[in-house]
């Protein structure tokens, strides 16, 4: 009996290896563990056997069992999580393949990490400063004073809590830095998002990126801003990229400027988009103001500076045609996957 017992066993085993699918599982299971299996049989005819049998018999028939029902668990969790690899005998390699979606990095990041690249190339590092500012590092320290005409430039986010607002450019970020690095030279940019309290339209936003660069040291003139800003351009924009500058005001810089490079899309001949002066507009900077410098720990009769800020949507926009600058947030991916 127990000899048979042990058959039965084995004989279950190995069959429940030949088993592939779940029709193969559910027959086996009734087989060797339904009401009509052998097993099931002796177990229900212990009563009939010789009462110093029925003991060692009726254990090692329930030992059996459980011993098959952990095998079927286990062979069924098998093949459950090989399921996937299990069709691959029905595998059509004629189908055309599925398209693989790749991610690929937001517009804007892809112009800043450019725009990263080439201000690396030329010595400068990135500094961060924060979304959120007080009204001093915003305007006050940039020799912008409450009531001052400028501010109206740049019309700003206020908080619930008087005096901390979302900066409206990323200027704050030159005092912050000075602070940190004085009596030391900098050459940093300082890219990050800016909010302004406008109308949305297809040429301004509530939220944009900026890159502010700074360089302050001795002896820096007026001429390394235009050298290494004309530099950038030719890094940015060509090799042949001819730059201006027009003379411009911000009250954090003395003397001002802005900077224009040749229109890249009609070379000369004009078009909408430099709306025919062949010109475009891509960056204010000037040299940092002796108020700011001082204001950054900075003694103005020993140094000097220049300071710039770029806008890398406009840029972009600029570089791919792109007309309506609220497609950069709108998270369309017919737009975002153009790039
Ligand atoms: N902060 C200025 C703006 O938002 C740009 C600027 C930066 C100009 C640094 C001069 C120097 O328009």
């Amino acid at each position: 009996m127990l000899e048979s017992l042990h058959n039965t066993e084995q004989q279950a085993l190995s069959e429940l290896q030949q088993a592939v699918d779940s029709a193969a599982m559910k027959e086996w299971r009734s087989r060797h563990l339904g009401k009509e299996s052998t097993l099931m049989q002796n177990l229900g005819s212990l009563g009939s056997l010789p009462a110093a049998e029925r003991p060692e018999i009726g254990r090692r028939a329930n030992e059996i069992r459980r011993a098959l029902e952990a095998a079927y668990q286990e062979r069924s969790d098998e093949l459950s999580s090989t399921s996937e690899a299990a069709p691959a005998t029905t595998l059509d390699v004629t189908l055309p393949g599925r398209p693989v979606k790749q991610g690929r990095l937001h517009i804007a990041t892809q112009t800043l990490r450019r725009i990263y690249a080439i201000w690396a190339e030329m010595g400068f590092q990135v500094y961060r400063s924060q979304d959120l500012e007080t009204d001093e590092y915003n305007f006050e320290l940039l020799n912008i004073p409450a009531h001052h005409p400028a501010r109206d430039m740049w019309d700003t986010f206020h908080t619930n809590t008087p005096g901390i607002i979302l900066r409206t450019h990323t200027s704050p970020g030159q005092i912050h830095a000075m602070r940190a690095y004085c009596p030391e030279s900098i050459r940093v940019i300082l890219p990050g998002m800016c909010y302004r309290y406008e109308q949305i339209t297809a040429r301004s936003e509530i939220q944009f990126n900026q890159v502010e660069g700074l360089a302050v040291g001795k002896n820096i003139r007026f001429t390394d801003l235009k050298g290494t800003l004309s530099d950038f351009a030719r890094r940015m924009f060509g090799e042949s990229t001819g730059t201006r500058f027009r003379a411009s005001h911000f009250p954090f810089t003395e003397p001002s400027a802005e900077m224009d490079i040749e229109c890249f899309l009609c070379a000369g001949k004009g078009c909408s988009v430099c709306k025919h002066t062949c010109w475009l507009e891509i960056l204010g900077c000037g040299m940092v103001h002796p108020t700011v410098l001082q204001n950054g720990g900075y003694d103005p009769r020993e140094f000097t500076g220049f300071a710039f800020g770029m806008g890398p949507e406009r840029i972009a926009m600029l570089k791919y045609g792109i007309e309506d600058i609220r497609y950069f947030w709108g998270n369309d991916l017919r737009f975002l996957e153009q790039f």
